[in-house]
């Protein structure tokens, strides 16, 4: 078994950003996988899963320095599943884990599951569900762990509903665990959908995805220039979560082809989930990519993204710069980018620069809705 440090220091981030105040293991990893050390030493193949391992770190930890076999795991930002398979890959450990949807082939036979704190409550809620309803999980334990300062006690109350025994672990440098056992299966409460009769379309949520069945009030803004976006053969929703942005659009324009994407596996079932809720199941075509890497150049008329825009303080504006600089590559020259964004963040330039000539459609106390088109 290899050592920690001579593991960890071989993990990277790409394809997600690197930079020197960005880590590709980080306490919490490091933690969760000094709390589990006894149960992975009992587990035997395909006996432990992991959730939203950010870069690998959980998962090739597990299976280097634990001696785990046929790991499954599920991460919902796709970045880290393609950074997991890199870190596999430079420290020769590809084919020692699976990926899986968050389902019951994930969990089903695990006795332990390691899961990286996912930021959403209900993203919590929607893990614990479906590893509690795995049949076989009468003797699962679940450690869940995250940074003190993002832990609350909300948390263990959504364990709770999943669990009959919950408790913590001290905290070590900032980071902390949480301790699930005693599974109380219940029913499943994802995809949540709620119908919203002032925009005519009922919106579905997994719970890792942005905005839950709520419609933000950025995306209402955008809906409210549907009306005005240029004629178009074929759209695309990029980054688009529940993919109320799709529907409206498939819904208004029944002559219209619309792809939705999004790199959240959560996003991609929420969108499926709406399309189908709406009876536009066959008009929407969702797809899990990151930044609209499977639509092919020049291929679209008109993109419509209400961009990421808290990612994590030192990346605030990368994250968008790259959604806009996917919808410059994927639009025909002549088509439109539409997208909104928090007035005081001032993206106009890197619009401008990245895609082509922006104006601004409206202008909200809150909100800026610019229309950029291709050159
Ligand atoms: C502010 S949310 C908007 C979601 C939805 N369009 C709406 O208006 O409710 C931004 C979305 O972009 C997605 N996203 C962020 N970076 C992405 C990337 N590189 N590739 C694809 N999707 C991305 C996020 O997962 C998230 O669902």
């Amino acid at each position: 078994m290899t050592d920690p440090a001579e593991l960890f220091d071989r993990l990277r981030r790409a394809p997600d950003i690197e930079a020197p105040d960005l880590v590709a293991v980080d306490a919490t990893d490091r933690l969760l996988l000094d709390e589990a050390a006894g149960l992975l030493a009992a587990c035997g193949p395909g006996e432990v899963a992991v959730v939203d391992d950010a870069f690998g770190a959980l998962t090739l930890g597990a299976v280097a320095l634990h001696g785990a076999a046929d790991v499954r795991v599920h991460q919902d930002l796709l970045v880290g599943e393609l950074a997991l398979g890199r870190n596999a890959e430079r420290t020769g450990l590809t084919g020692t884990y699976r990926s899986l949807p968050l389902g019951p082939e994930l969990v089903d036979g695990a006795r332990l599951v390691l899961v990286q704190a996912p930021k959403a409550l209900d993203a919590l809620r929607e893990i614990a569900e479906v590893v509690a309803a795995a049949s076989t999980s009468a003797g699962v334990t679940v450690l869940v762990g995250g940074r003190v300062k993002h832990m609350t006690h909300a948390m263990n109350d959504v364990l709770r509903s999943s669990f009959g025994d919950v408790s913590a672990t001290l905290a070590r440098q900032k980071s902390r665990v949480l301790v699930a056992r005693d599974p109380r299966p219940g029913p499943f409460s994802f995809p949540r959908c709620q119908e919203h009769a002032d925009v005519g379309l009922t919106v579905c949520a997994h719970g890792a995805v942005f905005a839950g069945p709520r419609i933000d009030l950025g995306t209402r803004a955008l809906l409210g220039a549907l009306d005005r976006m240029s004629d178009a053969t074929t759209a695309l929703d990029l980054g688009c979560g529940t993919g109320v942005l799709a529907a409206a659009l498939a819904r208004s324009r029944p002559e219209l082809t619309v792809l939705a994407v999004d790199q959240s596996a959560a996003a991609v079932a929420s969108a499926t989930a709406t399309a189908a809720a709406n009876g536009l199941a066959e008009r929407i075509r969702v797809v899990r990519d990151d930044a609209a890497a499977t639509v092919a150049d020049g291929s679209v008329d008109l993109v419509v993204c209400n961009p990421p825009f808290h990612v994590g303080a030192a990346v605030v504006t990368t994250a968008a710069d790259r959604l806009f600089a996917a919808a410059a590559r994927v639009l025909r020259p002549g088509g439109e980018l539409w997208t909104v964004y928090n007035g005081s963040l001032r993206y106009k330039p890197a619009l401008s620069r990245l895609v082509g000539p922006t104006k601004v459609a409206d202008a909200t106390a809150k909100f800026t809705v610019t229309v950029s088109t291709r050159r």
